[in-house]
């Protein structure tokens, strides 16, 4: 029995006492530890937040240049782990690789327990710098090509693009993409992060912690939105205000949900989706401007008359795709991009929530029968 009502989807119901992400939806704030992601997106790199994230505290210079170099002195993979990805089928969704990855890495780490510090803290490093060499040699092996080694001259950023095809992306390039792993990084209570306390909090080990978060954030409602908006906005191709009308009111007359839209906290443009604009166009001047952020700006216009109403505005996922796109990454690779990135926020909240941990069990409301008479099968 409970006394608590039944809240579909645990809408604005707290799973945690937390201080890791402020979030206020109705007027559009985002702080991480604090700190305005306005400000993160400005001054700092993917590094700097997420040592941040992880410690509570930004660090300083020297704090800072140990945590790179643990970073990328923890960027390899060992090649059983590659050879694990060769088996896999190159039809495979990146994300499943990516989960079957992680998982194999916990076999090649066992650690004493995830309830000693030392061993946390060598795990999370070790995690946060292996998930974009695991989702960069997945895609060069699933295309028949070996693997590019990671270099540990260059930022996390710029390390990640270089291992997808050889070449060091230009200054513009490596900034717009940390700031873009930056505000991917954490985003308090959503699906994916509330997937990784509850793993956590069984004392599972962070590997399996962050294959279970994996495999949330793959889904289309979540993670898995942002390489859908960009076939949505190929299909509509083209910018004319009749046409995108059109093609939004014909997919709400349906009950379509449209990807990229609509968020559980924010009645208002995401912040992120503001900041990931502005990147895209910042990308036009050295990648050339491409005619589907023409209709994606049409299509926020309509949708904000046809639904602005409802509180349904662009979220993170809606001008993402556009920022990848312009930097020749892959279409499949966009959601993988968003768990190189949100490890760090599933990360800081395994560490917060084993600072003063209850396993998850909530409760249910029964809507069956109770002590029902047997019927042995040939009676029935
Ligand atoms: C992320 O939680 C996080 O923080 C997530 C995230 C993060 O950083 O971790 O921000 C990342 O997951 C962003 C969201 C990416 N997903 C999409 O873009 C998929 C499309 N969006 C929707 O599926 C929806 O908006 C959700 C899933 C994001 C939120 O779902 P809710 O809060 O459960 O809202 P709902 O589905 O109950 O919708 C409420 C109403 C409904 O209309 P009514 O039945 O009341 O008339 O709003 C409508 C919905 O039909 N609606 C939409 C819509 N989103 C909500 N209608 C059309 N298109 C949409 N996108």
């Amino acid at each position: 029995m409970t006394d608590y009502p039944y809240v579909p989807g645990l809408a604005g119901v707290p799973a945690a006492r937390t201080s890791v992400c402020y979030l206020d939806g109705n007027i559009g704030k985002l702080q991480y530890r604090g700190y305005p992601i306005e400000v993160l997106a400005e001054h700092c790199t993917f590094e700097e937040v997420t040592y941040l994230l992880l410690f509570g505290k930004l660090p300083t210079r020297n704090e800072l240049a140990a945590f790179d170099a643990e970073l990328k002195s923890e960027r390899r993979l060992k090649f059983r782990i590659i050879d694990v990805l060769k088996q896999l089928p190159e039809s495979g969704h990146p994300m499943d690789a990516l989960t079957a990855a992680v998982a194999t890495m916990g076999m090649f780490y066992p650690g004493d327990h995830v309830e000693d510090a030392e061993f946390r803290r060598l795990t999370v490093v070790r995690i946060i710098a292996k998930l974009p060499t695991i989702v960069a040699a997945w895609h060069r092996i699933r295309r028949g090509d070996d693997p590019i080694k990671p270099r540990e001259d260059l930022g996390h950023a710029a390390n990640f693009l270089y291992m997808l095809d050889g070449r060091v992306p230009s200054k513009t390039a490596e900034r717009v993409f940390d700031v873009g792993l930056i505000l991917h990084a954490e985003h308090s209570m959503n699906a994916s992060t509330f997937s990784a306390r509850v793993t956590g909090s069984t004392l599972a080990d962070p590997y399996a912690v962050v294959a279970s978060a994996v495999g949330t954030l793959a889904g289309p409602l979540h993670g898995g939105a942002n390489e859908r908006v960009l076939s949505m906005l190929q299909t509509i191709g083209e910018s004319s205000p009749a046409a995108v009308r059109h093609w939004a009111e014909d997919r709400l007359a349906r009950k379509d949900k449209i990807m990229g839209f609509g968020h559980r906290e924010y009645k208002v443009k995401d912040p992120r989706a503001v900041i990931l604009q502005r990147l895209a166009v910042q990308l036009f001047d050295e990648m050339g401007a491409t005619p589907i952020y023409d209709t994606a700006v049409e299509l926020e216009r309509q949708m904000a008359d046809l639904v602005g109403k409802k509180g349904i505005y662009p979220n993170v996922d809606f001008y993402s795709g556009i920022v990848y796109e312009r930097l020749g990454i892959p279409i499949e690779l966009f959601t993988p991009i968003f768990a190189i990135a949100r490890v760090s926020g599933w990360l800081a909240h395994l560490l917060e929530q084993l600072q003063d941990n209850r396993i998850f069990r909530p409760n249910q409301i029964w809507t069956g029968q109770v002590d029902r008479e047997f019927t042995p099968i040939d009676e029935r």
